[in-house]
């Protein structure tokens, strides 16, 4: 099996954010408003050329990530209403800087740089504007990779494209050996992704795609046995019911949510992608924002999870795994209560979770991360490993714990 270096050092990213941003952010329906609201043209191209966000958008959403603990974002260059953030030098003038001047691309990749960010471009292959897209599919195709083309050659090395909407056409042919090899030829270091679609996660596609994704689901472990070469994941997350910003979607995910999904899929040594809508002024809404910040919070004291791969050590409890990064191993514990008086703290911190491993090996230390004591466990004569995880202190509650430890 082909192992390539780039895939590997994708997956110990851990985690990304995603951004849905685009003229429909404008309109606050979520970026299927186009289609879903049934927009008019006309109407829709109001709030095209009303697009112009403010000028410190991708400064912000770049800080932001980085704050949350992320190490990359995939922002959406274009979407299925085929307007693109970047300046399409002539293919048509459906893009930002004929309705505001700027290159909102190039914004964008100059904010991520600043913050040691690897900018990933989200580039839709379904086209509500473009008319070829079902008129002649073979022009559309070559607008389609010339299109992305000028993402591959004028922002300098990118950490990947990630492309959606093949589910529209599922039967047609899309030339995905000369896309593919198109992005080869400019960025050999680029990841290339294709999302399947919630009917079809995990689904392996063309030999030259480097990751499969599991939108809005739970990452399954891959097999692998019929592939020639090895395949990352990653798990796409909305932070509401909407990709784009939709002012009236207030069905948002908890912190703690978000933190289960983030170790789910670490579990699995899938990437986590979770999502932001910003406004139609670029800026994030204050929920969103406040949010990402909490989930840098767990990152601040939990992050060396994020590198880690699952270990070859199984756990007796659904609620616990173990990762591995090098010599360290990593456990991982979930529902936990958090300590306290009886009329304070549900269950007083009563925690019946007691967690069986057997590392092979005696174990030389093992710590928790969030306070740094010693964890409390036995290990018998076989090395099994007994312990019962302490639930948080009072004044704390950092949802999932995490202990490190190192094998003698
Ligand atoms: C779906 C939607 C799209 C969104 C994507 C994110 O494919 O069509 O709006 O961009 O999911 O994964």
């Amino acid at each position: 099996m082909i192992i390539e270096q780039r895939i590997k050092n994708f997956e110990r990213l851990g985690m990304g954010v995603f951004v849905h941003f685009g003229a429909y952010s404008v309109i606050g329906r979520g970026e299927w408003s186009k289609l879903s609201c049934q927009i008019p043209w006309e109407e829709y191209m109001k709030a095209v050329k009303s697009f112009n966000p403010d000028p410190c958008w991708a400064k912000e959403l770049a800080a932001t990530a980085k704050k949350a603990g992320a190490r990359y974002i995939t922002l959406t260059t274009r979407h299925h209403d085929g307007f693109s953030l970047y300046d399409t030098k002539g293919l048509n003038d459906y893009d930002a800087p004929h309705v505001c001047g700027r290159d909102l691309v190039a914004e964008f990749v100059k904010a991520c740089r600043a913050e040691g960010i690897i900018p990933f471009f989200y580039h839709t292959l379904l086209d509500w504007h473009e008319e070829h897209y079902d008129s002649d599919f073979p022009t559309y195709l070559q607008y389609l990779r010339k299109s992305v083309e000028l993402l591959c050659t004028n922002y300098g090395e990118i950490g990947g494209i990630w492309f959606d909407g093949k589910w529209n056409k599922p039967n047609e042919d899309w030339e995905e050996d000369a896309l593919y090899s198109m992005i080869r030829s400019h960025q050999p270091e680029a990841m290339i992704i294709n999302n399947t679609g919630m009917l079809d996660r995990g689904a392996l596609g063309h030999i030259e795609l480097d990751s499969v994704t599991f939108e809005r689901g739970r990452p399954q472990p891959l097999n692998m046995t019929d592939s020639p070469k090895y395949i990352a994941s990653e798990m796409c997350q909305v932070f509401g019911d909407h990709w784009g910003y939709a002012e009236m979607d207030l069905n948002f995910k908890s912190t703690a949510e978000i933190i289960r999904d983030l170790i789910t899929c670490r579990r699995f040594g899938s990437n986590f992608l979770i999502n932001v809508g910003p406004m139609g002024n670029g800026l994030l809404r204050p929920i969103e924002k406040a949010s990402l910040e909490v989930l840098g919070q767990w990152v601040d004291v939990n992050g060396a999870i994020l590198p880690a791969m699952p270990a070859s050590i199984a756990t007796n409890s659904e609620g616990s795994f173990i990762l591995q990064n090098g010599d360290t191993y990593y456990l991982v514990c979930d529902h936990l209560s958090m300590a306290g008086d009886i009329n304070v703290a549900l269950a007083g911190g009563a925690t019946d979770n007691t967690i069986h491993f057997c590392p092979g090996k005696k174990i030389a230390a093992m710590t928790w991360l969030d306070d740094n004591t010693a964890v409390d466990f036995q290990q018998d004569e076989d090395n099994t490993v007994t312990l019962t995880p302490k639930p948080f202190g009072y004044g704390r509650n950092l949802v999932v714990r995490v202990a490190k430890f190192t094998l003698a």
